[in-house]
């Protein structure tokens, strides 16, 4: 039997249950794979703290995982190519990837590049993919100058990272002791709390030309607008009542938008990364068991990198 963290009711990770499961068989666009690590995110949490229309318990948690092919569907390709049992992958948007196996739909699963750890892998393209479609829509453009709210999380390095390659200035917001993580991926960093609009214009020293936000406070948001007179040129990721009644882009995986666009870059962020011209920071390792140990720490906002959960 396999095991797997699962949210039984509403509320909060100290109401999972960590459960003994029968991984299914994989069908025909199927594979199953044996979890050696898992990426752990705010969501994993935030889409279990309270009932959701069509969602219905129980609900497995994790959406991210690396691990080794044990079985594959007749006739099936991953989203790589071919596979074999044994071959090493990693997938992303399926669903209980916190688990020791799982069975997934073979087209979220990719080979997973030599060079990266199994903890790194777990941990590249929920935020990779977020990353890449805040650039998309706020259509930011070589030589420009823009502000991330949340410089220092995951989506902020990922940010950083791509658009260091874009030719992008950015002006990144986190704490004091996240700024040299800030500055290694090339950003300039500026403290969040009181008088950050004033901060970020001495920093900038040029128009802000896009505002990504990654943090989704009051203040992020009212810096924001201040900056940016054109709302199509603000996106968040965690704001979403501020977006809608105030007329800028709040985007989620859900949305099928974002779900094609996002599966649309999977390959190129596997390759970046595989070359080492991505990097996926991590802060610490928890054993699956300690799955709510380990959500805590990142809903507590200051991670300082990723957490991989290690069955
Ligand atoms: N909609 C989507 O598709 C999507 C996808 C991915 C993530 N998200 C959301 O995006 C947010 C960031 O996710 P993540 O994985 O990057 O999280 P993370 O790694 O935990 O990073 C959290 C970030 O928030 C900053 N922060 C914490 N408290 C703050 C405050 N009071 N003011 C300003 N900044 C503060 C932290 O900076 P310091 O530690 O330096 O203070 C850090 O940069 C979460 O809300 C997550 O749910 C949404």
């Amino acid at each position: 039997m396999a095991r797997q963290w699962l949210a039984t009711q509403w509320g909060d990770p100290w109401s999972w249950e960590f459960t003994e499961v029968q991984t299914p068989a994989p069908r025909i666009g199927e594979v199953t794979i044996r979890v050696r690590a898992a990426g752990v995110n705010p969501a994993d949490a935030k889409h279990v703290a309270s009932a959701r229309s069509g969602a219905t318990l129980p609900v497995p948690i994790g959406y991210e995982v690396s691990g080794e092919l044990t079985a594959v569907g007749p006739d099936t390709r991953i989203g790589s190519g071919e596979a074999r049992v044994g071959d090493d992958v990693l997938a992303f948007r399926v669903y209980g990837g916190y688990a020791t196996e799982i069975t997934v739909p073979a087209e979220k699963v990719f080979a997973k590049p030599a060079s990266l750890s199994h903890e790194a892998a777990a941990n590249l393209l929920l935020a990779g993919t977020t990353a890449s479609e805040m650039l998309h829509v706020t259509r930011v453009a070589p030589g420009e100058t823009i502000l991330l709210h949340g410089a220092s999380g995951a989506v902020g390095v990922m940010v950083l990272q791509l658009a260091a390659r874009l030719g992008v200035r950015v002006i990144g917001t986190a704490s004091p002791s996240s700024f040299t993580r800030v500055e290694q991926f090339g950003g300039t960093a500026v403290a969040h709390g009181p008088g950050l609009h004033d901060r970020v214009t001495d920093a900038a020293g040029a128009p802000i030309a896009a505002v990504l936000d990654a943090v989704g406070t009051d203040e992020a948001v009212d810096v924001s607008l201040a900056l940016v007179a054109d709302r199509s040129r603000i996106v968040t990721v965690a704001a979403a009542a501020r977006a809608q009644s105030e007329g800028f882009a709040w985007i989620v995986g859900s949305l099928p938008a974002s779900a094609a666009y996002r599966d649309g870059v999977r390959a190129e962020l596997i390759a970046l990364a595989g070359a080492g011209e991505l990097e996926i920071p991590l802060a610490r390792t928890y054993p699956l068991t300690q799955a709510r140990e380990a959500v805590s720490f990142v809903l507590d906002g200051h991670p300082g990198g990723k957490v991989a959960l290690i069955p």
